[in-house]
């Protein structure tokens, strides 16, 4: 069987560095491994109408955005098909033969949706198009064979649901889809990369985030101004570093090498953690310690944005080079599907034959 990939972000906003550690990096590392036959990445642009539909140009501004940040951060348009997810009518089609398979109360039930239609106040009048967003993502899942689905964590109860579904369309009109496996990060942290204030999750409501696309000015403002232990008052003081966002993101960023050319007075996070927790350690000093980490990390990012900023016509050359092979794939098995139940009466010579041997049975 074919190993392949399928992603995809809704083109809401710019990608910010908790996606970064929560999937991008994840999805360019298994890029390169040369493993997969086939990798697409999906703007699922017509996902994210299904909450923004009164607001379409905030939509189609961030499908270009979107599309950087991923060139950025080092998906190859040569290894992987960048595609826009409204532009793969084929999916759309899928999806409304999906949803024959799966209740109301199943959809109601998926914890994704049910946090998210809390998060918009949908609770009480949701549109439909919104409930039905993950029968439509088990569409775009299967369309490309998806043996591979890297993903944030927040998106396991979607991945769970294509399962089903493709269990419940094999069981039913035989086999033909395929099984999607989710991949998250192994690091707990890395999972869930709180926001710059500690809360939760990095997310651009609650104006906590640090984007890829940001200056490398506005990446140090950010840091300096980190949650970190509000008890730590005097240099002198014991510190935390339990829910302390500095050390969080240290722990995800922070790798000996980086102690030895910004921070040789201690030799790992280790060190430096033991030293704030006595006491004797000041806050400024951890965060510049990550702000010269995060402008690192960030700096191939940045010049390769800046590269695809400067050839604009090249990023919509390879959006539409990558949808137009996505839509093959796409078609192909929208095929079998159509075969599979039967419903493919024009390709498919025996349709008329059997009309013919009814008929001449009378
Ligand atoms: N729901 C995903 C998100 O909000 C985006 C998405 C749409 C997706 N279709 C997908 C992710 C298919 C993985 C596979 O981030």
């Amino acid at each position: 069987m074919k190993k392949i990939i399928l992603t995809g972000d809704r083109p809401t906003g710019r990608l910010h560095i908790g996606h970064y550690v929560g999937s991008l990096k994840n999805r360019v590392k298994l890029q390169n491994t040369g493993e997969f036959d086939e990798i697409y990445i999906m703007i699922a642009d017509a996902q994210a109408l299904t909450d923004n539909f009164d607001n379409p140009k905030k939509v189609r501004d961030n499908v270009i955005e979107v599309a950087l940040d991923y060139l950025s951060v080092g998906i190859d348009p040569e290894k992987a098909n960048i595609l826009i997810q409204s532009e793969v009518s084929e999916l759309t089609e899928l999806t409304f033969y999906y949803m024959n398979l799966v209740t109301l109360s199943r959809l109601k039930r998926n914890p994704t949706v049910k946090n998210e239609l809390k998060l918009r106040g949908f609770e009480d009048s949701v549109p439909v198009g919104f409930l039905n967003y993950p029968i439509s993502q088990t569409a775009d899942i299967t369309a490309f064979e998806a043996t591979c689905v890297p993903v944030g964590e927040d998106q396991l109860p979607m991945i769970e649901q294509a399962r089903e579904i493709v269990k419940s369309f094999n069981n039913i009109y035989g086999e033909t889809l395929v099984y999607p496996e989710a991949v998250i990060p192994q690091n707990e942290v890395e999972r869930r990369l709180p926001g710059t204030d500690g809360k939760a999750k990095m997310s651009k409501s609650l104006g906590n985030t640090i984007y890829l696309a940001d200056t490398p000015e506005e990446v140090r403002r950010k840091v300096m101004g980190m949650y970190t232990d509000p008890n730590h008052i005097r240099v002198e003081d014991p510190g935390n570093v339990e829910g302390n966002v500095v050390f969080t993101y240290l722990d995800v960023f922070a790798n000996d090498a980086y102690f030895e050319k910004y921070l040789p007075e201690y030799r790992n996070l280790d060190e430096l953690k033991k030293k704030y927790q006595e006491g004797g350690l000041g806050d400024v000093v951890i965060k510049k310690f990550l702000n010269n980490i995060l402008q690192d990390e960030l700096a191939p990012i940045r010049e390769r944005r800046k590269y695809y900023e400067n050839h604009l016509e090249d990023v919509v050359k390879i959006l539409e080079n990558g949808t137009k092979k996505a839509r093959i794939k796409a078609s192909e098995t929208l095929d079998k599907v159509k075969s599979a139940m039967k419903i493919d009466y024009f390709k498919n010579d025996e349709y008329l034959k059997e009309i013919i041997d009814k008929y001449q049975e009378k």
